[in-house]
């Protein structure tokens, strides 16, 4: 049995977890806490950087308390403390990796950087215990999106990449364009339900190219030019743009099926893996090769430090384990 403390500050979410993996596999996420800048970016429409660090080191000691005092813990009871060291926003991922490393030295516990990608990649095996490697991963968030054979620990073998912007921050400045304010994913999909997706013609780039890779930049490129138009209405744009990521996105998965060889599974990770519409499509796309589809609980697919404690846990639990140095570098980019 074994417990771990995660830190996550890559991004805008400050926040903390424990984690236990019990006797027999049993997983659980003891405590966490999360709090969001939604509010302190939302004037500017998009993360700000400075603002995001400064509201990590006003942040992150509290939560790190509040987590152990709800489990009734202290540092001494985890066996490990695992931090998001990148990829992501330097001055975030500074702060969440040197309160880890502060942690780890005081209480004589070994430190483990996570690879906030890992975190995503490896979060649906904490809420579904039976997912085994191989699987096909869809990770797609507001700074990636990517197609990823996973195939154990430390073991990613990348199939597709995009070329342009993520699938979360096309959702973002569609959402931008819209005048939906930030953050724009969840207001797309919301606004999308009640419009015609089939009144706006948009581009699906790339579709059925032998490039295994995704482009959305063209796609936002044309939201722009639809709307500044004028004769749409904001819900039919919101409906053909997310019909067109949609398309998009089975088109690309089911090429990387093509070529990936054996799997257990399709899954989804990544913020926009809250969307229900692609979660839906992607189910049919799984159905339709006899693949089971896993797609963990929304609040385990936009960032959280539950993801990092469990990437920390299946590191400590793989052969070999080995603690990462106090002078471990955030790294600001970190491909898996
Ligand atoms: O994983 P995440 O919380 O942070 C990053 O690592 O980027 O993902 C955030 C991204 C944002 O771009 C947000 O707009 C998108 O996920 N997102 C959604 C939805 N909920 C969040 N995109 C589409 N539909 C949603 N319901
Ligand atoms: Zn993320």
């Amino acid at each position: 049995m074994s417990l771990v403390l995660g830190i996550e500050s890559s991004c805008d979410e400050t926040a903390a977890a424990l984690v236990r993996l019990g006797a027999g596999g049993a997983r659980e996420i003891v405590a966490q806490h999360i709090a969001s800048q939604d509010e302190a970016h939302r004037p500017y429409g998009g993360v700000v950087p400075e603002i995001a660090a400064r509201a990590h080191v006003e942040r992150v000691a509290p939560l790190v308390a509040a987590t152990l005092v709800d489990a009734g813990l202290t540092l001494a009871d985890v066996d490990a403390i695992a931090a998001t060291a990148g990829p992501g926003l330097i001055g975030g991922v500074m702060v969440g990796l040197v309160t880890a490393k502060a942690l780890a030295m005081a209480s004589d516990k070994p430190l483990i950087a996570i690879n906030h990608l890992e975190g995503h990649a490896l979060s649906p095996r904490l809420a579904d215990p039976g997912l085994a490697f191989p699987y096909l991963l869809l990770l797609a968030s507001g700074g990636h999106c990517q197609l990823l054979r996973v195939e154990g620990v430390g073991a990613y073998r990348r199939l597709a990449t995009t070329i342009d912007d993520a699938l979360g921050e096309a959702f973002d400045k569609t959402a931008k364009i819209l005048g939906l304010g930030y953050p724009g994913g969840p207001a797309v999909e919301r606004l999308a339900a009640t419009g015609n997706a089939k009144a706006v013609p948009l581009p699906r780039p790339l579709l059925g190219s032998a490039d295994p890779n995704f482009s959305f930049a063209g796609l936002k490129s044309a939201v722009l030019r639809a709307q500044e138009a004028g004769i749409h209405a904001a819900a039919d744009i919101a409906a053909a743009f997310q019909q067109a990521a949609i398309d998009c996105v089975i088109d690309r998965s089911r090429r990387a099926l093509d070529v990936a060889g054996e799997v257990t599974a399709l899954v989804v990770a990544g913020g926009v893996a809250a969307n229900r519409a692609i979660r839906l499509a992607l189910e049919e796309l799984a159905a339709e090769r006899g693949l089971r589809f896993v797609a963990p609980p929304v609040a385990l697919c936009t960032d959280n430090a539950a993801m990092i404690a469990w990437a920390g846990l299946e590191r400590l639990a793989a052969p070999g384990f080995v603690a990462d140095p106090l002078d471990f570098p955030a790294r600001p980019r970190w491909p898996l």
